[in-house]
């Protein structure tokens, strides 16, 4: 039995992890570390939460004292760390806590780690690191870290904090770096669950700017395979750039969730621009594809027909999430235990 420690795994794509991960693998036992910060949801987790192989830890990773304590009971053979602000708009808002937890945090996972020793320590970093690219052009695992946003710039310490303790102590580090992600569970500020939301509501659809930024989308689960892969197999050291080569102008993107919907576009209303908006991502992942032999297995159209119908039939989920009722599970779920 492997022993893995989960960070962020009440937030989408670690509680897209952990359930992936515990229905697929009979080999992992996983210990959940989530702050449960307002993104973090433990009705993600409803189909975990009662097997034998899984434990839930309300806690913060810039807790020294509780990591180190976790690391020392638990014995963990793997750490695959999500934990994260991850919204660049709250960073434009308010920095301080995406330094905090982005970075400082990291900091306390790596130094227990190295305390503790462990077989593997996964980064989950993001494509945003290496910064906004004109019309053409992708990002390797050589583009120069340029980070735009305050959320990318905690992350591109946070990977550089996670190598530099492979370079320095030995830690054996992996980092993975993943484009924009799409799927369930997914909190509905970010683009495509926000815009479903509306839609469903009869609301208007923000879009930033002139609706030509471009993102490159992948489905969560083809996501949470490479990181699994990447733990087990990826070359201590490295940094591997995970994605589907699915770029779309966020325009695009409204649009096809309106027709799905059925719903006009006289829906859309262009705003404001972001401050700094990065202008297009491009991922290139042929290191992962031809080192670990990786593919995405889902087409865009397949996986966004499904991740709108899975908005659609799960209304009570992102319902209790607006009216804020989602965060009194906790206390329902594990208050008198
Ligand atoms: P999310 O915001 O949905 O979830 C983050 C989770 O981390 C939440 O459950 C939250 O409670 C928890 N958390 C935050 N601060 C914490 C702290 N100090 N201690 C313990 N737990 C804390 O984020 P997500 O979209 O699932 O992203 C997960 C990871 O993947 C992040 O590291 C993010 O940078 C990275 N990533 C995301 C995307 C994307 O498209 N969403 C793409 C590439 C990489
Ligand atoms: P987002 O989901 O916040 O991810 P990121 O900024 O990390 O790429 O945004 C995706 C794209 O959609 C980005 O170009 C900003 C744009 N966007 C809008 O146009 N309107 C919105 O309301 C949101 C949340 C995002």
């Amino acid at each position: 039995m492997k022993k893995l420690l989960v960070t962020g795994g009440a937030g989408f794509i670690g509680s897209n992890y952990v359930n992936h991960v515990l229905r697929e693998r009979e080999d992992y036992f996983i210990v959940n570390l989530d702050k449960l910060t307002y993104a973090g949801n433990l009705e993600n987790l409803r189909e975990s939460e009662k097997n034998e192989r899984y434990r839930f830890v309300k806690g913060d990773v810039c807790n020294a004292e509780l990591v180190d304590y976790l690391f020392q009971t638990y014995e963990f053979d793997y750490v695959v760390h999500f934990a994260a602000e991850s919204h660049v708009d709250r960073s434009i808002l308010g920095a301080q806590v995406f330094f905090q937890s982005n970075v400082i945090g990291t900091n306390v996972l790596l130094e227990a780690a190295r305390r503790r020793g462990v077989e593997r320590f996964l980064q989950v970093g993001t494509d945003e690191v290496y910064g906004s690219l004109g019309e053409t052009g992708v990002f390797t695992e050589e583009t120069p870290i340029t980070p735009n946003s305050p959320y990318s710039t905690s992350k591109a310490a946070a990977d550089m904090a996670a190598l530099a303790y492979h370079r320095t102590y030995d830690l054996p580090v992996v980092v993975t770096r993943c484009s924009n992600n799409y799927g369930p569970l997914q909190f509905p500020e970010k683009l495509i669950p926000l815009m479903i939301i509306n839609a469903l509501n009869d609301k208007e659809l923000p879009v930033y700017g002139d609706g030509m930024n471009v993102r490159d989308w992948i489905y969560v689960i083809d996501h949470n395979e490479a990181v699994d892969l990447v733990l087990e197999k990826g070359r201590v050291g490295e940094v591997y750039n995970v994605g589907a080569s699915t770029e779309k102008p966020n325009i695009e993107i409204v649009k096809l969730i309106l027709e799905k919907l059925g719903k006009p576009e006289s829906l859309i209303k262009y705003v404001k621009d972001r401050p700094g908006h990065d202008r297009r991502y491009a991922i290139d992942s042929s290191k992962l594809q031809s080192e670990l032999g990786w593919k995405p297995k889902h087409s865009f159209e397949e996986a966004m027909e499904r991740t709108v119908k899975w908005y659609v039939e799960n209304k009570t989920w992102w319902e209790r999430i607006v009216s804020g009722d989602y965060r009194n599970y906790y206390e329902e779920q594990y208050g008198s235990r």
